[in-house]
């Protein structure tokens, strides 16, 4: 193994005898100077702050996880919630244990980083999943840099290998999701950027040369897909394998079609940096420049990001430290790679403004609150799982800091930052503006198409005068198909709905329970699962991910909405909030291709199978004339 040269006015003896400390001392009788993180602290007394607490939160891992079980994020109660070895998060652990052993050169970390990464061999073969690098460049890739063992550079073959089935010529792109053969549709998330380090160091190690351009037109590709012009991300990009053309940008696991997650921005960074280093494409410098500078502009004050740069209740937003440490070991690499000797320092620096802010109390977890070594991590807000400990976080930050103190000078300057006010165009509520608004009222008296407002009525739907979910009166749609309500409208391309709902019983089928169509043809809809998630679709599209599910006999409020943006493209959002809370981050957020742009009616009900449902106060606007 390498071992780390002393910083500059540190004595070799004296590192010599830390190590052997953190070899031999039981690391419970140690007291390590955990305090705080002086805002000008150098960074090499950070790493001799930060070291052993990670040695201490990671022995305690080690002593209580059997070598099976991997950590991804922390449960309220501080232990670490587990996965299998197939996860994106499972060579996380043993790549946290190859920095200790780079640090301390320790044999017990190795031992410990061989034991855990022994059962994610199995993964190389996988085709069915693109996040091999993940999984094994973090285990077996530190590994091979580290010790040269022949039998981890064959296993990084293999997997570069099976990886490399998911690239498709055609598209210039790995497929991060679905079969091989879908024909269906062909989607690539932001987060694939950080799977092609893999091919490339395959292709200097051994691997074929169109694992090389494979990685390199990969990321050519997701530039032109996923980066916007002012550097920012979108997470998700679906393809039609068919035509090659694009059909869908949006979001997972970030606010809004048109906000940046920004762990994604940091995946992005990362992916653009490496594929600098490797192919030294000045278009690879241009995107890794223009991504993290997006990222250095929006950070608040204390360098480490909200969940989503856009998120709409910032400052009262929960942070994620793991896209502060991944971007920060991303910037220290760039800083070392870029031609200009100004942005070199400008990314230098940002890296350790970062690195001392996550290193200070705030984020650091002393106190042994949870069994990470960093807090207020963000694994994916929509879920709400947000505000713990990540043991990807944890890992690039470990990686973060040892990059950082290889670096061959120190800095001597600082240049003033620019901090951009953070971007307040507000995207739509996906609430329909008022003076433009229809609201059918279920008042007393008959269901009837007089009595409602509405159009059509298909089916048993009666009218509820008791237990109103909200005004005067509700609709109850009953378990029977179909039974709907349908409003007619001069066609438009621009609509959205919003109503109250309670799901009395949950469906045995995924049944249709909103959709604007085009006469017979639907355009945007809403569809009702059996485990009571919600998906939205595009014609015959999925668009987004699911919502969280709703529960039988509880209050919800439901919104959709299309509005045209530009050519044949427009945003589609569907957003659910529980009760009477406001609508945040819609569940799906996405600016789609859309064959039938117009739409001239709404049904709302059972119209593709049985319901049992009670809704209230549906309100619709329609860009009219
Ligand atoms: N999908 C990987 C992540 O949460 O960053």
């Amino acid at each position: 193994m390498r071992s780390r040269k002393p910083w500059p006015g540190e004595k070799p003896v004296l590192l010599g005898m830390a190590r052997g400390l953190l070899m031999l001392v039981p690391l419970a009788l140690l007291s390590w100077p955990l305090a705080t993180a002086a805002r000008g602290e150098p960074l090499e007394d950070t790493l001799a702050r930060v070291f052993p607490l990670a040695a201490r939160q990671l022995e305690a891992t080690a002593s209580t996880l059997p070598e099976t079980e991997y950590p991804s994020e922390t449960l309220p109660d501080g232990t670490w919630d587990t996965t299998d070895a197939d996860s994106f998060t499972s060579g996380f652990l043993p790549g946290s244990f190859w920095a200790l052993y780079e640090y301390t050169g320790a044999p017990i970390w190795r031992t410990r980083a061989e034991r855990w990464q022994a059962g994610l061999e199995s993964q190389k073969d996988r085709t069915d999943d693109q996040d091999l690098g993940f999984i094994l460049f973090t285990s077996f890739g530190n590994a091979y840099r580290l010790t040269g063992q022949e039998s981890y550079r064959r296993i990084l073959l293999t997997a570069a290998s099976s990886l490399s089935q998911r690239y498709d010529a055609r598209m210039g792109l790995i497929r991060s999701r679905g079969d091989l053969d879908d024909e269906d549709e062909f989607e690539v998330i932001i987060d694939s950027m950080m799977n092609i380090e893999l091919l490339f160091w395959a292709a200097r190690n051994g691997g074929r040369r169109e694992l090389y351009d494979m990685a390199h037109q990969h990321a050519l590709s997701v530039l032109e897909s996923h980066v916007r012009a002012d550097g920012s991300t979108y997470q998700t990009v679906n393809f039609d394998p068919r035509t090659r053309m694009l059909r869908e940008q949006g979001k997972e696991q970030g606010c809004r079609w048109n906000t940046t997650w920004s762990r994604g921005q940091a995946w992005a960074v990362y992916g653009f940096t490496v594929a600098y280093r490797e192919t030294k494409d000045p278009r690879m410098l241009r995107a890794a420049r223009l991504t993290a500078d997006y990222f250095i502009r929006h950070l608040p004050s204390d360098e480490v990001p909200y969940w989503d740069f856009q998120a709409p209740n910032i400052p009262k937003e929960p942070r994620d430290s793991s896209a502060a440490a991944a971007t920060a070991s991303a910037l220290v690499e760039l800083s070392q790679l870029e031609t200009r000797p100004e942005r070199a320092l400008r990314y230098r620096e940002a890296a350790r403004d970062i690195l001392r802010s996550l290193a200070s109390p705030a984020y650091l977890d002393s106190n042994r609150r949870t069994s990470a070594i960093l807090l207020h991590g963000t694994a994916f807000r929509p879920h709400d799982r947000f505000d713990t400990g990540l043991i990807y976080g944890d890992y690039f930050f470990l990686e973060a800091l040892l990059r950082y103190s290889k670096l061959p000078e120190r800095l001597t300057s600082r240049e003033p930052q620019q901090r951009e006010a953070l971007l307040s165009a507000a995207p739509s509520t996906g609430e329909a503006p008022r003076n433009r608004e229809r609201l059918f009222r279920f008042e007393e008296g008959i269901l009837t198409p007089e009595a409602t407002g509405v159009d059509r009525i298909v089916g048993p739907v009666t009218l509820v005068s008791e237990g109103a979910l909200v005004g005067n009166g509700s609709v109850r749609i009953p378990d029977t198909f179909p039974a709907f309500l349908e409003e007619h409208f001069t066609d438009t391309t621009d609509f959205s709905t919003s109503f109250y709902l309670r799901v009395e019983s949950l469906p045995s089928e995924n049944t249709d329970l909103v959709s604007f169509l085009k006469g017979r043809t639907p355009l945007g809809n809403l569809f009702l699962r059996r485990n009571g998630t919600l998906f939205a679709r595009n014609g015959p599209f999925e668009v987004g991910p699911r919502s969280n599910p709703m529960e039988e006999g509880e209050l919800y409020r439901i919104s959709l909405s299309q509005k045209r943006e530009s050519g044949s493209f427009a945003i589609l959002e569907a957003s659910l909030a529980r009760g009477d809370e406001a609508f945040e981050c819609p569940f799906a957020s996405s600016r789609v291709r859309l064959s039938t742009p117009r739409a001239d009616r709404l049904r709302l009900g059972a119209t593709t199978g049985p319901l049992d449902l009670v809704i209230d106060d549906v309100r619709l606007d329609t860009a009219l004339p």
